[in-house]
């Protein structure tokens, strides 16, 4: 009989094959992406396929009923036992009697594409470093001796074309029995990365495993620590969770905890085992939450930092705190999670740290890297992500530069008077009307505008408590724009901006936007002291970015992509009315959200992301801000709102600011008045 014509789809991969070849067998030969763990044993059902029957002009084909095998015996006791969708057939039991074209569906793809939230990003394409084989294993034989691990090793090369594994000691010693109770039928989780060596051996069960599979992608930021675990085998986020950083106890920024390790003796190795504490109870918590054992957490990818990355490695951080800020190494690291004090996890878990991009920009700046790709990019794209500490990244598919700047807590609503934390009651959005110089707002928790009906009672319960991060930038700009704030960042007085919430504070102003002390609540104002906080963070900012500008020789950038929990916040007019980032189009100021955790995220399901970020990464710019002269001028300049030298004709099209001044000492400008004294 003559071959038979088998189209995959959506691959559209096709050959000819023996009337009798099971379709996994096919997809194999094609190189089609179908699923397998028991490796065509019908018992994992990751080979399902769907038969197409019918006339297929596209493909020139007919194809007849009779074209796959009949439904077995197979097929039925799974169907049986666990259902399966109708139309549907095992893969490698239905075999290939005529012409056929064949659906791979997504959950049967090993590489299935994961869709990322934002509509304008990647997707990620699942190739884990770990994975789960069933494999049959030889029985000890007396005639000829050899360890049952290394007839688990022959079994895997046979069976799955694995040429070598190695393994530790932990599961080594489980080995015996579970070979035994599987009746040397087993299930082991090997991992494998983008590295030359072997796949080492993780966990092992009886029989076929039926439980998660699971990894963690960690951002480890100097105040939070966010952890996504991730289904191993779908690339799905199962859950997140995050903790304050536990460190901040020995300093709120970076520099406090390597200096914190400088005059304590011993202090380095204190912050590490804080730093792992939390951590490991983190994990704890999210497989408790998750409602999964521990054991199925396999592996943990980790971005951070420069100096949460030596800490959390236990390499004292001192040399990052002096010139020339070197790391005692930049390169990606591949280690046993228990080696890094994680005991919540698999005992043989995986730990992945992706490489550091230079001694102030960390692995956390190569993740936003990985996310944003700024190295593909047509035009010349500006990603900022907003932390304690900003990385910047600045690039085309020509080069790519990076720095990072020491922005400070203010973004993050610290070291505001009426700052807090993003949580319900917190205002997120404000305006202010340019002509009565009255606000309104609205707080995380309800869709209304405090002047909506309904807004009191919608916000009884939570209270308006303070402003979150987003919050000041907005009512800073929203402040400069009514003419509240000049461009020195002044205050004006009631006399000077006609309205009496704009109240005497010491010797300068601060303005009113809720007053709820008659019933017990706050006084939630913005103080001459937070236009201060706020403008060192966005000049911080801008001088990074416009360094890297410097660097490549230009005055202009395409885009801005801001990363970050903050980004996702923020509203670009506002950012630019204040000048934290260099003039753009509005519509080409885009959200990234947690870039960071995205890029960990990647890495985690994608071995070759590690490879290409590791290569990335070493063909990066890096731009040290911290002994760059011109950094300071930048800094200097960019603290005015928006800016002292540079123009923003695109702001300026949409926003014109009122030319006031409100510095009692100078004689110049709108709405001045002198005082004496
Ligand atoms: S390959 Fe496992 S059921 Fe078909």
């Amino acid at each position: 009989m003559a071959d038979a014509l088998v189209i995959f789809t959506p691959s559209g991969k096709r050959g000819r094959f023996a009337v009798g070849t099971p379709v996994l067998t096919a997809a194999r030969q094609l190189g089609v992406d179908l699923d397998s763990v028991c490796g065509g044993r019908g018992i994992c059902s990751k080979c399902q396929i769907t038969p197409g029957y019918g006339e297929f002009s596209k493909h020139g084909v007919t194809v007849k009923d009779g074209a796959l095998s009949e439904w077995n015996a197979v097929e039925q006791r799974y169907k049986d036992k666990r259902g399966l969708i109708s139309g549907r057939r095992l893969g490698c039991q239905a075999k290939i009697m005529g012409d056929v074209v064949i659906d791979v569906p997504p959950e049967s793809q090993v590489h299935r594409q994961v869709v990322r939230k934002a509509a304008t990003a990647r997707a990620i394409v699942m190739d884990p470093a770990t994975r789960l084989y069933l494999v049959e294993v030889q029985e000890p034989d007396m005639h000829e001796p050899s360890g049952d691990f290394e007839r688990l090793a022959k079994a895997l090369r046979e069976e799955w074309n694995i040429p070598e594994i190695t393994a530790g000691l932990e599961v080594l010693r489980k080995l015996q029995p579970v070979l035994r109770e599987g009746k040397w039928r087993v299930t082991v989780a090997l991992h494998k990365d983008h590295n030359a060596g072997p796949h080492r051996l993780l966990d092992i069960w009886p029989g076929f495993y039926e439980g998660g599979l699971y990894g963690l992608a960690i951002d480890l930021g100097s105040t939070t620590i966010a952890a996504h675990l991730c289904d191993l085998r779908t690339g799905e986020v199962a859950l997140s969770s995050g903790i304050m950083n536990p460190q901040i106890r020995f300093g709120e920024d970076l520099m406090s905890r390597v200096s914190y390790a400088m005059m304590n003796p011993g202090g380095d190795v204190e912050m590490t085992r804080t730093l792992r504490e939390g951590m490991d109870a983190l994990i704890a918590e999210i497989a408790r939450e998750a409602q999964i054992s521990a054991r199925e957490i396999m592996e943990a990818v980790i971005v951070c930092n420069p100096v949460m990355h030596h800490l959390f490695l236990g390499i004292d951080p001192v040399e990052l705190g002096q010139a020339p800020f070197a790391l005692a190494t930049s390169g990606a690291l591949n280690v046993g999670a228990r080696d890094l004090g994680l005991a919540a996890m698999n005992p043989a878990a995986r730990a992945y740290l992706l490489p550091c991009i230079a001694g102030h920009v960390g692995a956390d700046a190569a993740a936003v890297a990985l996310s944003e790709s700024p190295e593909t990019s047509e035009d010349l794209v500006l990603v900022v992500d907003v932390g304690t500490n900003a990385e910047i990244l600045l690039g085309d598919k020509r080069r790519v530069l990076a720095c990072s700047s020491p922005t400070g807590p203010a973004f993050e609503g610290a070291q505001i008077s009426s700052g807090q934390r993003a949580a319900p009651g917190a205002i997120e959005r404000i305006e202010i009307d340019p002509v009565t110089k009255e606000p309104r707002f609205r707080v995380i928790g309800s869709d209304l505008w405090s002047d909506e009906p309904g807004f009191d009672a919608e916000t009884e319960a939570t209270g308006i408590t303070g402003i979150c991060g987003s919050g000041i930038i907005e009512a800073v700009a929203e402040m400069r724009m009514a003419g509240l704030v000049d461009g020195s960042g002044l205050i004006g007085s009631a006399e000077q901006t006609g309205t009496a919430r704009c109240l005497p504070e010491g010797r300068t102003h601060a303005y009113l936007i809720h007053d709820a002390t008659a019933t017990g609540g706050p006084r939630i104002t913005v103080t001459q002291g937070d236009i201060r906080a706020i403008q060192l963070a966005k000049s911080a900012l801008y001088a990074g970015a416009r360094l890297l500008m410097d660097e490549i020789g230009t005055e202009r950038v395409d885009r801005v992509v801001l990363a970050g929990a903050f980004g996702a916040h923020i509203s670009p007019k506002h950012a630019m009315v204040l000048g934290m980032i260099p003039d753009a189009h509005l519509d080409r100021v885009t959200s990234a959200g947690n870039a960071a955790g995205t890029g960990a995220r990647i890495a985690l399901c994608n071995v070759a992301a590690r490879a290409g970020i590791e290569a990335t990464v070493g063909r990066i710019h890096k731009v040290e801000t911290a002994i760059e002269p011109r950094f300071q001028e930048h800094f200097v300049n960019a603290n005015a709102l928006p800016h002292a030298v540079d123009t923003f004709p695109e702001l300026s099209r949409i926003v014109t600011l009122p030319e006031v001044s409100f510095n009692t000492h100078d004689g110049a400008g709108g709405g001045r008045r002198r005082r004496r004294g």
